[in-house]
């Protein structure tokens, strides 16, 4: 692996440097100079509810998969800790809408606990404490005319319906409608786009097929692929119950949002493997929905029949949606929510045989992937800076799905914290200059959104990868927030609808402006 790794890094030199030495003299000037946003582009930032909220049993409300896992094996996390409090903003939500102010953002991205609403998982009790603390969260955001845009699930699953099977039960269809529909009657007067499930790769992937994320179920090459077939039906129907129900009188836009990596070929004999990839990781979810015909990626569909069948199986391990089902999916968004971050290479070699477990997604897709050494990174090791795969992505998302409109609603970078942030200045700013690249290609992107408003409790890293604009003080009892450098850049960029490389901002007194 090591010798292959150095390798792969001579060649991906090459490739790098041809991308770098090939770029266009206009791009490279447009870098260096004021770069305008167009008209009616947003800009928010985005958290999630068990990162943040804390009161995990406050008022009435249930424990979820994160609150089950945490509790009962507490070093699941790096430092042993969990989201019981974490950044207390079921108590503090008026500090963070001060904080949305001072960065004068256009709309934040959050998340519904469906167990602080739901608390026996079901719509036969509605627990009005939890119910309150969101109304009053979205009035105050609405009070300074910051618009909510919402997640109804972003992985605090009831941990009763988890003891039912979770995502793999079909059943979860209706659980997850039923708790969608009372969240559109409860806030759906005041929010007008809502998000019905964060990252379903994430989800699937490393809930049930691996040990990175709870419930850690770890059956790998067959509950992940039956956690993605309900997860898209269950979406799918939430959207149909919106756009029927709802959206006549409220109005408003209802789509998922992806996590997508970026996967290049490590050279020209991986071009049709490294798309393979990408269809696997998040084709999987995102053809079902934008492509013409709907339905999984024929190459997912081919490639695991036919291992299913070469290891026994009586059937192909990927569920089949019925005709019904794949109509039901396909044009189930209305717009492609995109949480991107990084790139990886894709190769392949002859030690593939043996390298994976069998049966495995990974072995399904019969690659390798990584990223070189040199390539510069974040905290969090899977996380470099490489704006030029996010513009591949987004010319790809442009291309293969007939120019959706794109919500970015997720991309940041992570450090160990401290107030001086220039790598993730330098990230967010190589990251719009992307974005700005793919719209004046003909990219209808319409929103941009950091993850994430302040530090947070980062799932299985627990507390030691730092995401925020705001610094998050987990010592004090007040939860003290402080701006980040970052959060005076990412200031001007909205203030001024423009990004200015050489911008460098005053970090002694962070101010609310006139009109926020
Ligand atoms: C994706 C997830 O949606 C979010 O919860 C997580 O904290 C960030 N990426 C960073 O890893």
């Amino acid at each position: 692996m090591s010798l292959s790794l150095v390798l792969s890094d001579i060649l991906h030199l090459s490739l790098l440097s041809c991308i770098l030495l090939c770029e266009s003299e206009a791009l490279k000037e447009a870098r260096q100079s004021v770069r305008k946003f167009p008209d009616g582009f947003q800009f928010g930032t985005a958290t999630a509810s068990y990162q943040v909220e804390g009161g995990w049993d406050a008022d009435g409300k249930s424990p979820s998969i994160w609150d089950h896992l945490t509790h009962n094996d507490p070093c699941s996390t790096d430092d042993c800790k969990n989201g019981d409090i974490a950044a207390d903003s079921y108590n503090l939500y008026k500090r963070d809408v001060e904080m949305m102010r001072e960065l004068g953002l256009d709309f934040y991205r959050f998340s519904l606990s469906w167990t602080r609403i739901l608390p026996t998982s079901f719509p036969d009790k509605i627990n009005e404490a939890g119910v309150q603390y969101y109304n009053n969260l979205i009035n105050e955001m609405l009070k300074y005319n910051i618009q909510p845009l919402v997640t109804l699930f972003h992985w605090d699953l009831p941990q009763k319906l988890q003891e039912m099977g979770g995502w793999t039960n079909p059943h979860i269809v209706d659980w997850f409608s039923d708790y969608a529909r009372v969240a559109f009657e409860l806030f759906g007067d005041r929010v007008k786009n809502w998000i019905t499930i964060n990252e379903p790769s994430a989800v699937c992937f490393h809930g049930y097929g691996s040990v990175t994320l709870a419930p850690m179920l770890n059956i790998q090459g067959v509950a992940e692929y039956m956690c993605a077939k309900n997860l898209l039906v269950a979406h799918a129907k939430a959207y149909h119950i919106y756009d029927k129900e709802f959206r006549p009188t409220q109005g408003g836009t209802i789509g998922l949002t992806h996590n997508a990596f970026w996967y290049e070929p490590e050279t020209e004999n991986d071009v049709e493997l490294a798309e393979a990839v990408r269809q696997f990781e998040w084709g999987q979810y995102a053809h079902p929905i934008f492509s013409k015909t709907g339905d999984f990626p024929p190459v997912m569909k081919e490639k695991i029949a036919a291992k299913s069948a070469a290891q026994g199986f009586k059937r192909t391990r990927l569920p089949e949606f019925t005709s019904e089902e794949v109509e039901m999916v396909r044009g189930s968004s209305d717009f492609f929510g995109l949480n991107a971050y990084t790139t990886f290479l894709v190769y392949k070699n002859e030690s593939l045989e043996g390298y994976y477990d069998v049966p495995s997604f990974y072995d399904d897709y019969e690659a390798l992937t990584y990223q070189p050494t040199h390539w510069s990174g974040a905290a969090s090791v899977w996380l470099k800076d490489v704006p030029w795969g996010f513009y591949n992505l987004l010319t790809k998302i442009r291309e293969d799905y007939d120019n959706p409109p794109v919500f970015i609603l997720e991309n940041g970078y992570s450090t160990r914290g401290g107030l001086d942030d220039d790598d993730r200045i330098t990230y967010i700013r190589s990251h719009l200059n992307a974005l700005l690249d793919a719209i004046e290609e003909g990219s209808d992107i319409q929103k941009y959104t950091v993850w994430s408003l302040m530090d947070n409790f980062e799932w299985t890293r627990g507390y030691t990868e730092r995401f925020g604009l705001y610094e998050v003080d987990y010592e004090s009892p007040q939860r003290t927030r402080t701006p980040r450098k970052s959060a005076f850049v990412y200031k001007e960029i909205v203030r001024s609808r423009a990004l200015d490389p050489h911008y460098e901002p005053d970090t002694t007194v962070m101010t609310i402006d006139e009109g926020h």
